[in-house]
């Protein structure tokens, strides 16, 4: 699949684009690269790229240069400074690749609501990576714009490509960072650590149904959890189980066997959740209404309902069914009096350019 960045002329200047939100059945949890910002994972991740969980992003680049910083706003809020930083990294990084010293405006938009418990990064960086090439005229094919939306975001990798997707850890085992930086073409293209689509978004009608418990921010966003990992003593016996974890994933996911996908996808969150747990400082996720829709989600299954949970970095749960299966979990879940609200989502596309702009 290729992005249709060649429509975008050089003279071009503002893009738009919508990408999916992504969640994942094997996770993405620790980097390799601790000390720099290239999001090397220390595992492999699959993961289903959602359609009803989306960002759409405008970017316009200044060729007059009369804007003296970037600007970003996302669902109508102005970002300072601080949290406007990680974005500007990103145009710094298309700034670089186009060799312009240009400044940007960047709205953007989710149709999900922020602490939903769906990766807004996932989907906001791979859209603004979309756009913001797009507006550039850079011509980049989904695997290079997927290991550029990485170094946004990890999991934005995924979003770049629809359905089922397998990011590829794609760094040797004991490669060293020396070795590495020597295998180095151009760090910012480098894909050898870039996902790809295993199945398209019509394979398997399997649907995300987020069970919403809590909407706090958390404490400590993945980003620097990602740095704890390591010091976690469960952190590489579940990076081990993982090689086999990843083996039943894709055969489950290629036979869209449910009751093969289901008890995976719950012992690696488990596992994940585990890492979390026991780093240095103690990550804990879960609140009391994380653990009330657990034991349900136990409960229904012994009761013959096919439906699995996966959890994110944060407190609200994933339940993972197929479609068919989809109103009975919702309308249980509706029945918890620790569920706020249920999104769900089935599978969807890669991101696209659109022809109309936010503004
Ligand atoms: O891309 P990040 O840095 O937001 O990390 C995502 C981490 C998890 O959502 C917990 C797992 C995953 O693979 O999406």
């Amino acid at each position: 699949m290729t992005i249709e960045c060649a429509t975008a002329s050089s003279s071009e200047r503002k893009a738009t684009s919508r990408a999916g939100s992504n969640i994942a059945f094997i996770k993405y949890w620790g980097v390799a690269d601790a000390g720099e910002d290239l999001n090397i994972p220390l595992n492999n991740s699959i993961s289903m790229t959602l359609a009803d969980a989306h960002t759409t992003t405008t970017v316009a680049w200044d060729h007059s240069a009369r804007l003296p910083t970037d600007t970003v706003v996302i669902d109508g809020v102005q970002l300072k400074r601080a949290p406007a930083q990680r974005i500007v990294a990103h145009l710094d990084r298309l700034r670089a690749l186009a060799g312009v010293p240009y400044k940007a405006r960047v709205v953007s938009n989710n149709n999900f609501p922020m602490a939903s418990g769906i990766a807004s990064s996932a989907s906001g960086f791979a859209a603004l990576t979309v756009a913001g090439a797009a507006a550039l005229g850079l011509q980049l094919d989904a695997t290079r714009l997927s290991a550029l939306a990485r170094q946004g975001s990890g999991s934005a990798s995924r979003s770049l490509f629809g359905g089922f997707v397998e990011w590829e850890r794609g760094w040797g085992e004991g490669e060293s960072e020396e070795e590495r930086r020597e295998n180095e073409s151009s760090v910012l293209l480098d894909t050898r650590s870039v996902a790809r689509q295993i199945h398209d978004e019509e394979h398997w009608a399997l649907r995300d149904i987020i069970a919403i418990v809590s909407a706090a921010a958390k404490r400590v966003s993945s980003s620097g959890g990602h740095r704890l990992a390591a010091t976690s003593p469960f952190n590489a016996a579940r990076t081990h189980s993982v090689g086999d974890w990843l083996k039943t994933v894709r055969r489950a996911i290629a036979a869209r066997d449910i009751s093969l996908l289901g008890p995976v996808l719950e012992a690696d969150a488990l596992a994940m959740h585990a890492v979390m747990m026991t780093s240095s400082p103690s990550l804990l996720y879960w609140q009391p209404g994380t653990l009330e829709v657990l034991h349900a989600v136990c409960a229904w299954r012994e009761a013959g309902v096919p439906v699995y949970f996966t959890i994110d970095a944060g407190p609200n749960v994933h339940l993972i069914c197929e479609a068919e299966t989809a109103a009975e979990v919702e309308d249980r879940l509706h029945s918890l009096p620790a569920v706020r609200r249920v999104l769900t989502s089935g599978p969807g596309p890669g991101p696209q350019l659109l022809a109309g702009h936010l503004f």
